[in-house]
């Protein structure tokens, strides 16, 4: 008798360092984009809500609109981002393919490296995979981050990309930000100093639209995987129910 109830106390041991590990796991695996973050700017937050439709077609046309010129996004087909975003084959071709590029292709640019490398000292990267190797918060603070900087050839520098090559393709819509600078020389504030077309509010929401965008892309996928781990806690929730009455009925008879 007793050496079973030593086992039965074993067992329930084991049972919660197993139920701890399982939430460690959950939580590791939630925060690991957090951690993604990185450099020396204190990043904005946002949050990507992947089943926001309105706002990931809003981002697929800025991008195109705004971003496709220079850089590609050469694992992106356009028929999957119609799939996707739930956008008909015409929508896609009158309003987010501005070259001769087929339904079937990838998003590629016609600009040549050669010009990129000379007019802006530097390659637009393909950015694909940007939202990965960035992190949304870093994107998001890049793209709100340009400041006005007589000294650059573009006239702009960045918080999150000092002495950035590519110009401040967005400042109709914002308007022009000037930086104030801490003793260390560090950007300390940014301020608003001529309009743009868009209210600050505006501005914040596309690009939020414009980094949302950037995350499906990433990770085209990513819309069915949080699917996928919603049920995957729902599993393990009703794991947990059974598991705590087995152990109530082991534990039943013993006196504790
Ligand atoms: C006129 C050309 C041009 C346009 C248009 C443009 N970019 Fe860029 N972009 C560049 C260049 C050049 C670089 C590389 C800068 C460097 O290395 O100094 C760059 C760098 C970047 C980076 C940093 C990538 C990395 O990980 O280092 C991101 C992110 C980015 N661009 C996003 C965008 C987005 C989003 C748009 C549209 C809103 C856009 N760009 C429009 C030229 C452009």
């Amino acid at each position: 008798m007793k050496s079973s109830i030593k086992r039965i106390q074993q067992l329930t041991q084991q049972f919660h360092s197993l139920l701890l590990s399982i939430i460690f796991i959950a939580l590791t695996g939630l925060s690991a984009n957090v951690l993604a973050a990185g450099g020396g700017v204190e990043l904005k937050h946002m949050t990507v809500n992947m089943s926001d439709k309105g706002a990931l077609q809003r981002g697929a046309k800025l991008f195109t609109d705004y971003c496709l010129s220079c850089h590609s996004a050469k694992y992106v087909r356009f028929n999957r981002v119609a799939e996707d975003l739930d956008l008909t084959e015409k929508q896609v071709m009158e309003n987010l393919n501005h070259s001769d590029a087929k339904f079937g292709s990838t998003m590629t640019t016609t600009m040549t490296k050669e010009y990129a490398k000379k007019s802006f000292g530097a390659l637009p990267p393909d950015l694909s995979l940007v939202a990965r190797s960035r992190g949304v918060d870093w994107l998001y603070t890049y793209l709100t981050g340009f400041y006005s900087d007589p000294a650059k050839t573009t006239g702009f520098n960045n918080i999150a990309f000092k002495d950035v090559g590519m110009p401040n393709v967005l400042w109709e819509l914002q308007g022009t930000q000037e930086a104030t600078f801490n003793e260390h020389g560090m950007v300390e504030h940014l301020k608003l100093t001529k309009e743009g077309k868009l209210s600050e509010a505006e501005f914040d929401r596309e690009v939020r639209s414009i980094v949302s965008f950037l995350s499906y892309i990433g990770e085209p996928r990513q819309a069915e995987r949080k699917v996928l781990g919603a049920w995957v806690l729902v599993f393990l929730a009703v794991l947990f129910i059974f598991a705590y009455n087995l152990k109530k009925e082991y534990w039943k008879d013993v006196p504790h």
